[in-house]
């Protein structure tokens, strides 16, 4: 089974993902802030591609049942309840059934691009929940469900990204090696072979990779350094995020 790693959407090509089995990855921060919004006990997080989206889409909303969140090239969206940092996501009196509209600069746009291109629900993943998400791509994949396995890093404004390229590689790892337990050998794309070598080049260090990457020093710059430390707390959860084309939710 093939298993590629495209490095930020804008290097896919049309029918790249037609048929594969999705992850995508943004440790800093979107798919880092999903999750832990889902393990906080929020109901649903709707992924957006801009901020007129998730304006609209609170708007027809009772006040009490949403929370509006993201970030816009770094910055909170005007008006909005949250920004995009895991730790404002962490309070599970105030995420509790929630429905989160949010936007952010890449990550919301990569999950929305990854669904359009394989036109089947996305799992949505980071180095928290690393693991998990590799582990529920194996359990798929074994079941011969999709052509092949795509992680789709979200990247930083249309290039690429260390971060995400580093979750991307400890993936390959754990999905090469859980899918020779099933007898399925996996090719490697020449990205998914340089993402794992970054992987392995990195063992033990995920802290030093978000903080040399250009977006933790941007992140660290403007007051954010302790989302780098828990965005890089490997497997810190066991859940999976799936984006069915509308919502984010937990996967059962
Ligand atoms: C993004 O989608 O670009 C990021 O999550 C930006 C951030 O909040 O650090």
């Amino acid at each position: 089974m093939k298993v590629d790693v495209i490095v930020a959407p804008t290097f896919l090509k049309e029918d790249d993902l037609k048929g594969c089995l999705c992850a995508v990855i943004d440790v800093l921060r979107a798919t880092s802030t999903i999750i832990t919004a889902l393990v906080s006990g929020v109901a649903e997080v709707r992924p957006c591609l801009t901020v007129d989206e998730a304006k609209k889409g609170v708007a027809k909303l009772p006040r009490d049942s949403y929370l509006l969140g993201g970030e816009d090239m770094g910055k909170n969206i005007p008006g909005s309840d949250l920004g995009n940092s895991p730790l404002e996501y962490m309070s599970e009196e105030v995420m509790r059934g929630k429905v989160i509209y949010s936007y952010t600069s890449n990550g919301t746009g990569a999950i929305r691009k990854a669904y359009a291109g394989c036109g089947r629900p996305v799992y949505v993943a980071a180095l928290i929940n690393v693991s998990a998400a590799s582990a529920t791509l194996v359990k798929a994949a074994a079941g011969a469900q999709g052509k092949g396995i795509a992680i789709v890093c979200a990247g930083r404004y249309g290039g690429p990204s260390t971060e995400d390229f580093f979750c991307a590689g400890m993936m390959v790892d754990r999905i090469a090696r859980g899918l020779r337990k099933h007898g399925v050998e996996t090719q490697l794309s020449d990205t998914a072979s340089a993402a794992s070598d970054i992987a392995a080049a990195n063992r033990g260090n995920g802290l030093g990779v978000l903080t040399s990457s250009e977006h933790g020093r941007f992140l660290e710059s403007i007051g954010f350094a302790d989302d780098l430390i828990f965005a890089s707390r490997i497997d810190l959860y066991s859940v999976v995020p799936i984006f069915d084309g509308e919502r984010v939710v937990l996967l059962k």
